[in-house]
């Protein structure tokens, strides 16, 4: 069935990397539900990653295909919700640059997600600058209504709403005023135990990591630091292995059971993480699965790319003209227009 009619959700990711169980849990587990009640773009937002990369364009063009791949895998699906890839659509350059001009530069300067990320960059330039705003654009565009983002996302989200109130203020009502929704697990820490898995911060387990590989990621993970012998009573407060255990866990009840017996000391660290990973990997097999479907039928996964970010095109260039309409920059093909102004001269 169609979502056409349905409620319009506009979410992406900037294509740096393959995408991990943070992804996962803050974002993805969320969106494979709003695709069944929503109308649902999914934003492959590649301009923004030029903010990070503008000196490894290859990698971001890789990258688009791997966050394709791994947004297929999870059950993302292209015949109920749009792939958009951003660079395939001019229309979010141009209605960037045209909020810029209503966008307060303080407000800019003001956001905290956006002063975190400079610290990490070497030099900033004026377009990873003005990224959130074009994030503005990203969204208002196709009209969203609703943007399931991390928490990360939020102040981002927050200059939406302003600069599209402003915008209909100022020149007419085109947007509608968006709203943020949060998923489950806002934020996953590394398995270093590090607020954030990130990439930069090699502390990922990836969607296509292998058994192995999950395995080995698990052993190394943090537990309790004070928690010498296998029988001394552990701790779950800041546990790494418990902090994946309560976000991927399928059965509350044994989880439940393993926290009292951690805490009374009659079962090892080792067997909580061989508990974990054999969860991890259950977790991943179906990911897996489809994973190795798509990758053996390419052109399936060049038709999710192609076919959404067509008719996410449709609506962008809509959208445009009434903006245009709206600001009243248009009709100079109009005759009348400059004999107005070749008049009013005399
Ligand atoms: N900033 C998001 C990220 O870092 C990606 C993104 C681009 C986005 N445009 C968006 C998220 C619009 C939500 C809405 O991954």
């Amino acid at each position: 069935m169609s979502n056409k009619n349905k409620e319009k959700i506009l979410t992406g990711m900037r294509p740096t990397g393959k995408l991990h169980l943070g992804h996962y849990v803050g974002a993805l587990e969320n969106w494979l539900k709003l695709q069944d009640q929503y109308d649902c773009n999914f934003l492959i937002a590649d301009y923004q990653a030029f903010g990070d990369y503008a000196d490894n364009i290859s990698k971001i063009r890789d990258s688009v295909i791997e966050v394709t791949l791994d947004w297929l895998s999870v059950g993302l699906n292209p015949e109920k919700s749009s792939f958009v890839i951003q660079s395939y659509i001019p229309e979010h350059a141009e209605l960037s640059m045209l909020l810029s001009m209503i966008t307060p530069l303080g407000m800019i300067n003001r956001n905290p997600t956006l002063k975190a990320e400079m610290l990490s960059q070497k030099e900033v330039s004026l377009g990873f600058f003005n990224y959130p705003a074009s994030q503005v654009a990203d969204i208002l565009l196709p009209k969203a209504n609703l943007v399931p983002v991390g928490d990360d996302q939020l102040p981002h989200v927050e200059l939406t709403r302003e600069i599209a109130r402003k915008f209909n203020n100022m020149y007419g009502k085109v947007f509608p005023i968006p709203k943020a929704l949060v998923g489950r697990i806002p934020r996953l820490v590394g398995v270093d135990g590090k607020a954030k898995m990130s990439k930069s911060l090699g502390n990922c387990i990836y969607l296509s990591d292998s058994e192995d590989q999950v395995k080995i990621k698990v052993k190394k993970m943090y537990t309790d630091p004070t928690r010498i012998h296998a029988d001394d009573p552990g701790h779950l407060e800041g546990n790494v292995v418990f902090m994946y255990l309560e976000a991927f866990t399928s059965d509350l009840n044994e989880l439940k059971d393993l926290k009292e017996k951690y805490k009374k000391g009659q079962i090892s660290d080792s067997v909580v993480k061989d508990i974990l990973s054999k969860q991890l990997n259950n977790f991943l097999d179906p990911i897996r699965e489809r994973r190795s479907y798509f990758t053996s039928h390419p052109n399936t996964v060049r038709e999710a790319l192609i076919s959404g970010t067509n008719s996410a095109r449709v609506e962008a260039n809509q959208t445009m003209s009434e903006v245009k309409e709206t600001m009243k920059i248009t009709k100079y093909e109009d005759i009348s227009q400059i004999t107005r102004v070749i008049k009013d001269e005399k």
